[in-house]
């Protein structure tokens, strides 16, 4: 018998509320897809609704029954985040899985609306902030989860504490690598404070390994076909985009998942979805120095 981990192991999710961010393309529109078919209602959280309205359609064309909710949301923005969690928080009493899907990777020096970096603005950031302000609805449902999806990229990366908005000699790859990191070190203080509340909820972490999807187009390279050619290389050489959400939607949904675990491909960046090991730069003191940080910066003090 098979022990893989496959989309036949995911459960019934019939009434079960999920929030994925960036959920129009890639990863997140794989997530979707794959929770959808099994009867949660997803809440596509999208910075371009046109888009995100066109990768609904297309999911219903191919899930007859799947129940969607496209709503606007663009991380590299506060206010929009602000703006979401009231919308979500008026329409939705119940918030299964949160999964912080949505990212940039190494981008040209850029800022966001609130003048962060904008890998670290919209990868880390804009999903604390996400978080922090849907936690009371996280809180009130029995079991729910906080799904970040991180990168290898966090591997050999490391947290510049003394300038965590790059402001000199910017790195495109360090400032993503600084981002992936900040994902897993939010989540193990996140677990930690919500253990030491005694909440069920549980906050997890997840990475993909390598797959084609639209990441490359964030780099904005100036030589053109470089883009595509990176995206048909990937789709050569690495697993399909569906494959490599399943990390992500084990980390989501397997029963057997405990808080503060981080689930990758089983051969590092390919495989199927197994618990893999943190990178050795996470500790539990740059775990609670960023969550600090994270709440002086964007304002949202929770837990
Ligand atoms: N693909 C890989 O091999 C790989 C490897 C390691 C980790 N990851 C991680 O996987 C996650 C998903 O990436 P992907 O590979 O699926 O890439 P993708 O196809 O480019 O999807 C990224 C999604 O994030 C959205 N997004 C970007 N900036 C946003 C913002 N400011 N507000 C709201 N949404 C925003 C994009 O929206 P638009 O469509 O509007 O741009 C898109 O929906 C990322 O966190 C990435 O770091 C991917």
């Amino acid at each position: 018998m098979s022990n893989k981990w496959t989309q036949n192991d995911i459960p019934d999710l019939t009434s079960k509320v999920v929030v994925i961010t960036g959920a129009n393309s890639g990863l997140g529109l794989e997530s979707t897809k794959a929770l959808a078919a099994e009867g949660a209602t997803v809440v596509m959280a999208c910075r371009n609704l046109n888009k995100a309205e066109m990768a609904a359609d297309a999911t219903r064309k191919a899930i007859p029954n799947a129940q969607l909710a496209v709503m606007a949301l663009d991380m590299a923005n506060l206010a929009s985040v602000h703006t979401f969690a009231a919308d979500f928080t008026a329409t939705y009493d119940r918030l299964d899985i949160l999964m912080n899907n949505a990212g940039v990777m190494a981008t040209p020096q850029m800022t966001t609306q609130d003048g962060f970096e904008l890998q670290l603005g919209t990868n880390h950031l804009g999903h604390y902030a996400l978080t922090g302000l849907l936690i009371d609805t996280l809180l009130a449902t029995p079991n729910s989860r906080i799904v970040n999806v991180s990168s290898g990229a966090a591997d050999g990366a490391k947290i510049r504490f003394d300038d965590l908005m790059f402001s000199d000699e910017y790195s495109r790859f360090e400032a993503y690598g600084q981002s992936k990191l900040a994902n897993l070190l939010f989540t193990v203080e996140l677990q930690k404070r919500l253990a030491e509340n005694k909440a069920p909820t549980l906050a997890v972490a997840a990475h993909p390994g390598v797959t084609s999807s639209n990441l490359v187009s964030s780099m904005r390279m100036p030589v053109p076909g470089i883009t595509t050619l990176a995206k048909l290389l990937t789709r050569l050489m690495f697993p399909d985009t569906a494959t490599g959400a399943l990390s992500q939607v084990r980390a989501a949904v397997d029963s057997s998942v405990k808080g503060g675990e981080y689930y990758g491909p089983d051969k590092g960046m390919r495989g199927w979805p197994v618990q893999v090991a943190m990178p050795d730069a996470v500790n539990a003191a740059d775990a609670a120095r960023l969550w600090e940080i994270s709440a002086d910066l964007t304002g949202v003090h929770f837990l």
